[in-house]
C-alpha cells in the first residue's frame, strides 16, 4: 500500500486521475493519492505562492517559505524533516529520468510525496532542504509538473498487489526481471489473418514451450533495437 500526496497549484486536475480504475483499484484496497493546493497554507497576499527570479530574467518562481508552510502544515514536523519519514520526490525536468528500477523503487516505498513546479520552477532551497529526489519523466519540458506527477503515480501504483485486474498483466511486461529487462514481445489477436497480414504460426500451435521461446527470442530483439 502506498499513501501519496501531490503538491501542486491545480489539484482538480487530479480528479480524472483519481477516476482512472487501477488508480481506484488501489485507492479500494487501502492506498491513497490527495492532491494538496500549496495555495491553502501561504500567508502571502493574495495567496501568492511565487516571485521574480534573483538576478533578473523571465518567469516566476515557487518560493521556499510557500513550500516550507505547504509541507510543515500536511505532515505537522519541519519540512526538512520529511524527508525521513517518506520519499519527497521534486518532479524536473533535470532530474533522474523515470525508468523500470525507478518505478520499483518508488512503489516499494509505504509514502511519497510529489511536488509540482510551474512557471520557472523551484526556488533552489525547495530541492536542496525537502527533497530526496528529483525526478524527471524525461527530456522535454512541460508546463507543470502535474502530468508528470500523473506519470509517476500510474507507473507506481499499477505495480501495487491487487492494482491491475490481472496480475499477470504486471508480471511479464516491457522491462520487468520476467523479460530480463527488455521490451515486451509482440502480441497478435484474431483475425489469425487480415488483408494477407498472417500471425506468426507458432503463436497458433498450441505448443506452449514454443511460444514461450519465441516470445522469449523477440523481446531479446526488440531490446537489441530490431523491431
Ligand atoms: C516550465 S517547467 C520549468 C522548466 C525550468 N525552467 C527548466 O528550464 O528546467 C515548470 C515545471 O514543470 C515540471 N516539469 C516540466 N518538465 C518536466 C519533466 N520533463 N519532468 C518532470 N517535471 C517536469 C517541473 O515541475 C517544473 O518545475
Amino acid at each position: 500500500m502506498m499513501q501519496a500526496d501531490v503538491f501542486t497549484l491545480f489539484p482538480n486536475w487530479f480528479d480524472w486521475f483519481l477516476g482512472q480504475r487501477h488508480v481506484r483499484n488501489a485507492l479500494t484496497l487501502g492506498s491513497s493519492v490527495e492532491a494538496v493546493d500549496y495555495r491553502d497554507s501561504t500567508t502571502l497576499a493574495g495567496r501568492s505562492v511565487d516571485d521574480t527570479p534573483f538576478g533578473g530574467g523571465a518567469g516566476m518562481v515557487l518560493r521556499v517559505d510557500v513550500v516550507d508552510w505547504a509541507l510543515q502544515a500536511r505532515y505537522g514536523v519541519d519540512s526538512v524533516a520529511v524527508g525521513q519519514q517518506r520519499r519527497v520526490v521534486a518532479l524536473t525536468p533535470g532530474g533522474r529520468v523515470l525508468d523500470e528500477e525507478l518505478v520499483v523503487e518508488l512503489a516499494a516505498a509505504p509514502a511519497l510525496t510529489l511536488l509540482c513546479g510551474r512557471y520557472e520552477g523551484f526556488d533552489e532551497r525547495i530541492l536542496e532542504r525537502f527533497c530526496t529526489d528529483q525526478v524527471s519523466i524525461g527530456r522535454y519540458v512541460l508546463a507543470g509538473g502535474e502530468l508528470a506527477a500523473m506519470v509517476v503515480l500510474d507507473a507506481v501504483l499499477r505495480k501495487l498487489p491487487g492494482a491491475l485486474g490481472d496480475a499477470a498483466s504486471a508480471h511479464e511486461e516491457s522491462f520487468s526481471a520476467a523479460l530480463e529487462g527488455q521490451p515486451e514481445y509482440p502480441h497478435y489477436t484474431r483475425p489469425a489473418e487480415y488483408r494477407g497480414w498472417e500471425v506468426p504460426e507458432v503463436l497458433l500451435s498450441g505448443h506452449h514451450a514454443r511460444v514461450a521461446q519465441w516470445r522469449r527470442e523477440q523481446s531479446r530483439k526488440r531490446g537489441e533495437g530490431g523491431r
